[in-house]
């Protein structure tokens, strides 16, 4: 067979094999690994809203032991009010997660990582991140399909609901057909990601040829099992701190929150009325 006739036959990621490669990588740290700082960091302030915001919504009656939810409903309060949202979501979230899924998968079929480069790569490292890529696929869709696009799988993923934050994403955790499987499948597949992500760190820096002694690497490598650890322990705050977050006594704060939160909004602009009224007033008179 002709070189010609051999490439003709190659498909569309094989030809352009080393531009694809690069760009998986980069995919899986832009947009896709960074997100992951401010999602659990969002998601932890469950457990650590209680020691850093204790005092913060006291003027809405909510004492510490409620901060916890307090902070969640605010952060995700905040996400929610971002400009063109759902244009952030399509095209620095789904879109990149599903090139960075497809390709990951198409190279684990094929076996066309370059597995001569990872010399150093321990073997199970190198198996581990192929099979945490596979969960990891599983827990995204399932997460996402149900907390964002409300799909409850038959009442096995109770969905989310904004406005009551911190109690629906208990109910999510502990209220399905599992139980608190549901928090134990989360905790699974979240550390599963954050490997995947942390040792994708690692392999990246030799993909763009960062690092490439020996000792390049395994300095790096303490670099990113440092960012691994610290994203383990802020995956294991979250899913703790709702799979252990009482949903009732969630909603009692969150109705709390809200009640004050339009009171709040309704003084405020009762105040701009009469203030623009008193200075209508004094324009009027000074005439
Ligand atoms: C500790 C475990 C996690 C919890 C409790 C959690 C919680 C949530 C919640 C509540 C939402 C809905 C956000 C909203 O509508 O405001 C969400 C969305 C999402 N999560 Fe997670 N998450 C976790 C782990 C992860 C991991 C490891 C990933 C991996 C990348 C991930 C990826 C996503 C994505 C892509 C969305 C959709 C975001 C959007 O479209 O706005 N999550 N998560």
């Amino acid at each position: 067979m002709s070189t010609a006739v051999a490439a003709k036959k190659t498909n569309f990621i094989d030809r352009h094999y080393h531009l694809i490669r690069r760009l998986h990588s980069l995919s899986g740290i832009v947009p896709i690994g960074l997100f992951l700082f401010p999602h659990l960091t969002t998601n932890s302030s469950i457990m650590w809203g209680k020691a850093l915001n204790g005092a913060k919504f006291a003027d809405r009656g909510i004492d510490a032991a409620g901060a916890g939810v307090a902070t969640f409903q605010h952060e995700v309060e905040f996400i929610h009010g971002l400009p063109a949202l759902i244009f952030i979501e399509i095209f620095v979230l789904w879109l990149p997660i599903l090139f960075h899924a497809g390709v990951g998968v198409y190279f684990a079929k094929t076996g066309r990582f370059n597995v001569s480069r990872y010399a150093y790569q321990d073997n199970w490292r190198y198996v581990w991140q192929r099979l945490s890529g596979y969960l990891g696929v599983l827990f995204i869709f399932m997460h996402v399909s149900s907390l964002r696009w409300g799909w409850n799988y038959g009442g096995l993923m109770p969905t989310f609901h904004a406005d009551a934050a911190a109690s629906s994403l208990a109910t999510h955790l502990q209220k399905g057909s599992a139980g608190l499987l549901m928090a134990a499948f989360y905790l699974v597949c979240v550390l599963a990601l954050v490997f995947h992500f942390a040792n994708g760190l690692w392999t990246a820096a030799i993909t763009w040829g960062v690092t490439v002694s020996v000792a390049a690497q395994k300095r790096w490598g303490q670099v990113c099992t440092l960012v691994g650890l610290s994203l383990a322990g802020a995956a294991i705050a979250s899913v703790f701190g709702f799979a252990t977050l009482d949903p009732a006594k969630a909603q009692v704060i969150e109705k709390q929150y809200q009640e004050t939160k339009l009171r709040n909004e309704v003084q405020a602009s009762a105040g701009q009325a009469s203030a623009a009224g008193i200075e209508s007033a004094h324009e009027g008179a000074m005439r």
